[in-house]
């Protein structure tokens, strides 16, 4: 296995997750924590060190245990990994004039086997300020970039490599082979990992944490609270009881959808709440976006805890948080940032009710769920779902909500979505889904004049829903789903197309 030395770089995990892909088992520690001990435990077939805040020009910053360096295995340091890799083999770091940050073009200076099979000219991501400027004995330049005469070295014979650039970021066109050429060429790693050991080495972590403990999971219908739930089931069986609330703001079939998969097909404990009747009261006469938000969040929290707390002695609350969350939690500078819409989750609950996390997908992105969940018997079209928010139709319904709005937007969206599904469009797009808004207008159908709703719908394309634009439908399948919406949906009378990207737009109305 390969041990990935972290130094706190943002993008330490998307090292592994590349490392990941190529059929390579990782695991990333702290720098602190590697020492002697753990080495000797580890037992790494290869090492890579990571980028960092810090300046390795700069006393007390952090170091690699020096013993990496007696391993007598392949070693790659990459950025902050790469001066200190410098600095503690006797060369020397300074402190750039010409910081680099953004692309950059890196030349080729020799036939080194880390950049096998790529060309002379490569772009590469760049993000330092200091830089190594004088090599350690024995290494020598494998390529260099205009403002980084040193850009990657190496020392071919005890297998050491150093870049300044990012291999592990998406910006550097070939950093998933430079990475390969690493783990497969130089350490002799076979690639033939998978995500069904990954999935056997999970379950055992489970096991692990729990013991004999039962476990309460909060299910939502989406994938990767899905995932997780199925997962932990399988790990633990019995011990997992899962919790859905059925808030009434759910789409069509959905709720019938939940007890079906889990309870019916998993055979998973599943306690299933329909308060529907108490959201709606809650939200009559409510129409600011921000309240129906903390109403529905709160309210959940509250019914979820009424009805874990009947399960008796659960000692873990499971999450399907992935790993894009735990670095959006992370704020850069500390500093306080703005609420732009307060997100629905179960925060505050773990403390209050004295339960400690369990978190198997903490390291994975979106798109290693979805083969976990595959691997784990889902369906195809499940683990494809669009994500759906928390709060649900109660955020597209703008203005107040009704049960009869409610019901004319849950038919109007199964309408949209079939559409989309029947067209084969349904993976091109991240998200889509119809928003009833509250307005009427006048129309005309038969001989006789209507007065009703008109309905928004949006499909968006993203990579992790943090920008969006909007998705280009064409005008012949606009115009048939209009006219089969207005046609089968009683209610609706006008069908226009949200043209926004984000920013300026988020992707929800609400
Ligand atoms: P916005 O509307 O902020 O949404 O552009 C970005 C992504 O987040 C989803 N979203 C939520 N997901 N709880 C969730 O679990 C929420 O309260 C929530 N609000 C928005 C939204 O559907 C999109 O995928």
């Amino acid at each position: 296995r390969l041990l990935i030395v972290d130094f706190g770089s943002q993008v330490t995990k998307l090292i592994a997750r590349r490392v990941r892909e190529s059929g390579v088992y990782s695991e990333v520690h702290p720098y602190n924590k590697v020492d002697a001990g753990f080495l000797a435990s580890f037992n790494p077939k290869a090492v890579i060190l990571s980028g960092g805040p810090a300046s390795v020009a700069d006393a007390g910053s952090p170091r690699a245990d020096a013993g990496i360096f007696d391993l007598g295995v392949p070693v790659l340091g990459i950025c902050y990994g790469q001066q200190t890799m410098a600095a503690q083999l006797g060369g020397a770091v300074e402190k750039s004039d010409e910081q680099e940050f953004g692309r950059a073009y890196l030349e080729k200076t020799g036939s080194s086997p880390l950049f096998e099979g790529l060309t002379d000219r490569e772009q590469v991501w760049m993000s330092h300020g200091d830089r190594v400027s004088k090599m350690p004995k024995d290494f020598e330049i494998i390529a260099k970039s205009p403002n980084a005469p040193l850009a990657a070295i190496a020392d071919e014979a005890r297998r050491f490599y150093g870049v300044q650039f990012h291999p592990e970021v998406v910006h550097t066109e070939n950093g998933a082979r430079i990475l390969r050429n690493f783990t497969h060429e130089i350490a002799g790693f076979d690639g033939d990992w998978t995500m069904a050991a990954f999935k056997g080495e999970m379950i055992q972590a489970i096991k692990d944490q729990v013991g004999d403990g039962k476990v309460i999971c909060g299910l939502s219908g989406g994938v990767d609270s899905s995932v997780a739930a199925v997962l932990i089931h399988e790990a633990i069986g019995d011990q997992l009881t899962c919790v859905y609330v059925d808030t009434g703001m759910m789409r069509m079939g959905e709720s019938a959808q939940v007890t079906a998969l889990f309870r019916d097909h998993y055979d998973i404990n599943l306690i299933h709440v329909d308060a529907s009747d108490e959201f709606l009261g809650l939200l009559a006469g409510v129409s600011d976006p921000e309240r129906k938000r903390k109403i529905i969040g709160g309210t959940f929290i509250d019914i979820f805890e009424r009805e874990a707390k009947k399960v008796g002695g659960a000692k873990f609350l499971a999450q399907g948080t992935l790993y894009p969350d735990v670095i959006e939690s992370v704020s850069f500078d500390g500093g306080p940032s703005v609420t732009i819409k307060s997100h629905h989750n179960v925060g505050g609950l773990p403390e209050r009710m004295d339960l400690k996390l369990v978190e198997p997908l903490r390291e994975l992105f979106k798109d290693e769920v979805r083969a976990l969940g595959r691997e784990l018997g889902l369906h195809d079209d499940f683990v494809g779902r669009h994500p759906f928010p928390g709060p649900g139709l109660a955020i597209r319904c703008p203005g107040e909500i009704t049960k009869s709005r409610l019901d004319i937007l849950r038919e109007a969206d199964a309408v949209y979505l079939d559409q989309i599904r029947k067209h084969g469009l349904y993976d091109d797009i991240w998200q889509a889904f119809a928003v009833l808004l509250p307005v009427q207008t006048v129309g005309v159908m038969g001989d006789s004049r209507t007065y009703d709703f008109v309905l928004a719908l949006r499909a968006v394309t993203s990579t992790d829903g943090m920008t969006a634009d909007y998705y280009p439908y064409s005008h012949e399948f606009l115009g048939e789903t209009a006219t089969r919406i207005i046609n089968e949906v009683r209610g609706v009378n006008r069908v226009v197309y949200d043209v926004t990207s984000k920013p300026p737009g988020t992707i929800e109305w609400e």
